[in-house]
């Protein structure tokens, strides 16, 4: 038996975790839930799965979660804020890093610090603050096991399981659906509207993820995470449009071998190879059905009218705090997007401006991190609201 802190638990990460979880009653036991500030939902999530510990990181929603579980007569704690996250994230052997966003690196590195096996989707994390996360996880002890599908999939493609890459390894590939827009000319995405935008062909996402899928800065983001689990240089991570997503990614061998990890676009497929590893659990998911899909097609990017991918990879190689600074920049204007206060293109613009704006420091604390992160935030919203090609 399993416990499990699922961080995130209201948004899709966290669902589909807790689907597994109740799927597996004999082998995992949920006891902390963490939100934002999405009341029912973490209140429904409650009745369900009865955990010991919830915690919302929003003061006002926790005051209202914990008043609804006392009417309800449930006896399950209640925490909220920065500390509550980092509370939940030591109240269990295994924590789910599902949380969107920096919001959820201080949660994320405790777990990394007190040894945790931790389940990483919250890409933001490792991008943020890599260097630190992954000598957190070394000096803590910790198993850091990636459930993005496309780092999960090199997990599994790599021989000892343990996500290092040996000698023979030449290059990773990380596919793409090329999101929504795929095939679209720069000309054509000046006014695409937010629904267009987060109708991803393949995955149901939460909103922030499927903006960076339709910008390619999640292929982007990803090629960061890549660099820091699987210890290899930008020029070893490479991205290939696939439109199906049904091969995950793949691992290039020096002897020309390539592996790949296929399965249908549903996120249980890596969570339950996670969570279960190194054995193999049923995840619910629908079965590939390889003749009827009857074919397989790979691009390259198109980097041109989607520019975020060359900003990631720009910020991999100026290193320090610049995928930092990439990040928040990133979110403010993907929120701005959400928010219709920016246009499509314009996300790319406000991440450009903000890195060609601020300086670069050493991202050697989470202090440091936490400071190039407000700095990044407060530029970028400043661009979005002086109309930064608004
Ligand atoms: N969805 C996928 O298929 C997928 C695939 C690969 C990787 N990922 C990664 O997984 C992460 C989660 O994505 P998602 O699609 O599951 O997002 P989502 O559906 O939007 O859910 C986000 C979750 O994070 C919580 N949250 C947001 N801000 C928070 C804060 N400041 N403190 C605590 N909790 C906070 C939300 O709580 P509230 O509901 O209360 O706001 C919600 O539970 C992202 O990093 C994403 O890139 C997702």
């Amino acid at each position: 038996m399993r416990t499990l802190s699922i961080l995130g638990a209201t948004g899709s990460i966290g669902r589909s975790t807790l689907d597994l979880a109740a799927r597996h009653p004999d082998r995992f036991e949920v006891v902390a839930l963490a939100a934002a500030r999405d009341v029912e939902g973490m209140l429904g999530l409650c009745r369900r799965h009865r955990p010991a510990l919830a915690v919302m990181a929003d003061e006002g929603a926790a005051g209202a979660l914990a008043a609804a579980l006392r009417a309800e007569s449930l006896a399950i704690e209640v925490a909220r804020g920065d500390a509550g996250l980092v509370a939940a994230a030591s109240a269990a052997e295994t924590v789910v890093a599902g949380i969107v966003g920096a919001a959820g690196l201080p949660p994320v590195l405790a777990a990394a610090a007190s040894g945790k096996r931790i389940l990483l989707a919250n890409k933001e994390a490792l991008v943020c603050a890599g260097e630190l996360l992954m000598a957190a996880v070394r000096a803590g002890g910790a198993t850091l096991l990636p459930i993005d599908s496309e780092h999960n999939a090199i997990f599994q493609c790599l021989p000892d399981g343990h996500g290092r890459p040996p000698a023979g390894v030449r290059r990773l590939w990380l596919t793409a659906s090329g999101g929504p827009f795929r095939g679209w000319s720069a000309g054509q995405l000046e006014g695409v509207s937010v629904e267009q935008a987060v109708a991803h062909p393949n995955w149901r996402m939460g909103p922030k993820i499927s903006i960076d899928s339709a910008t390619l800065m999640n292929k982007g983001l990803e090629v960061i995470e890549a660099h820091h689990l699987f210890g290899l240089p930008a020029d070893a991570i490479r991205v290939l449009i696939h439109p199906q997503s049904t091969i995950h990614s793949l691992v290039e061998y020096a002897d020309g071998s390539f592996l790949a990890q296929l399965g249908s676009a549903d996120m249980r497929i890596p969570i339950a190879h996670a969570l279960a590893w190194p054995e193999r659990i049923e995840s619910g998911a629908p079965v590939l059905d390889l003749a009827a899909l009857a074919r397989l097609d790979f691009a390259e990017p198109d980097t041109v009218a989607f520019p975020c991918l060359k900003l990631a990879y720009a910020a991999l190689e100026a290193g320090r705090t610049a995928p930092a600074v990439l990040n928040a920049a990133n979110e403010v204007a993907v929120a701005a997007f959400l928010n219709g206060r920016l246009r499509f293109p314009a996300i790319a613009d406000v991440v450009n401006e903000t890195l060609q704006r601020l300086g670069l420091s050493s991202a050697t604390s989470l202090e440091a991190v936490l400071a190039t992160d407000a700095e990044a935030r407060a530029l970028a919203g400043r661009l979005v609201d002086r109309g930064i090609a608004a």
